[in-house]
């Protein structure tokens, strides 16, 4: 995905059908556990390794046949996440935005996010492993670290310095903000650090 900008769900919904959609979702929970007994861990964010050696978040191209976005998107869900997913009910109200891009072709990438329970995350991690994808396209789930260690380096500024598939570095970094994952300072000091 070249450079992406932000539209309006009703505006992505009046493209042309020369674009492809696809939908992904940030899936958190609250996690109170610390790092070494001292670094709040905060949250567990879900992300994961892609095929394609991306990161990436669960989802992915929402067919005609589908019918509608959430449907495209619960249906990706179960094949990459397995048959726990199917306990999301994602719907409309999860909806965080929109991204296009022209390049490399012409994509519509809409992205959600689910506040589950820490119970519910780690059934969905347990399950992961029975997915119909699992191997293929989806290489394993990853926790993104939410913490900057003492080095203003280690912890979320390398984890933001890996390949990301699509715009979905933008679409965590905007997402742990509107969330209030991370507090925004924090955020900005590691996507900046991540660019060294
Ligand atoms: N996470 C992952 N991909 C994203 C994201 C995101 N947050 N945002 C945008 N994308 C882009 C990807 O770059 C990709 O081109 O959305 C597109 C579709 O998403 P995928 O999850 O890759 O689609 P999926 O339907 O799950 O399957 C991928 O398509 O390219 C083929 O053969 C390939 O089997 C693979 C399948
Ligand atoms: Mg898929
Ligand atoms: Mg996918």
């Amino acid at each position: 995905m070249g450079e992406s900008r932000v539209l309006s769900r009703a505006e992505a919904l009046q493209l042309e059908p020369g674009w492809r959609h696809a939908c992904h979702v940030l899936l958190c929970a609250p996690c109170p556990g610390r790092l070494r007994g001292r670094v709040p861990l905060r949250h567990a964010v879900l992300m994961q390794m892609r095929f394609d050696g991306l990161l990436g978040f669960p989802g992915g191209f929402v067919e005609p046949r589908d019918g509608s976005l959430e449907a495209g998107l619960s249906r990706e869900l179960r094949e990459e996440l397995g048959p726990g997913a199917a306990a999301l009910s994602l719907a409309e109200g999860d909806y965080l935005g929109a991204r296009c891009a022209e390049t490399p072709r012409r994509l519509v990438a809409h992205f959600y996010a689910k506040r589950l329970s820490l119970e519910q995350l780690r059934a969905l991690e347990n399950g992961a492993p029975r997915a119909e994808e699992h191997g293929l396209e989806v290489l394993g789930l990853v926790r993104v670290p939410l913490h900057t260690l003492r080095d203003g380096v280690r912890g979320l500024p390398t984890f933001l310095s890996n390949r990301f598939a699509g715009c979905a570095r933008e679409q965590l970094l905007e997402a742990l903000r509107v969330l209030r994952l991370v507090p925004e300072a924090e955020l900005r000091r590691a996507d900046a650090a991540s660019r060294k």
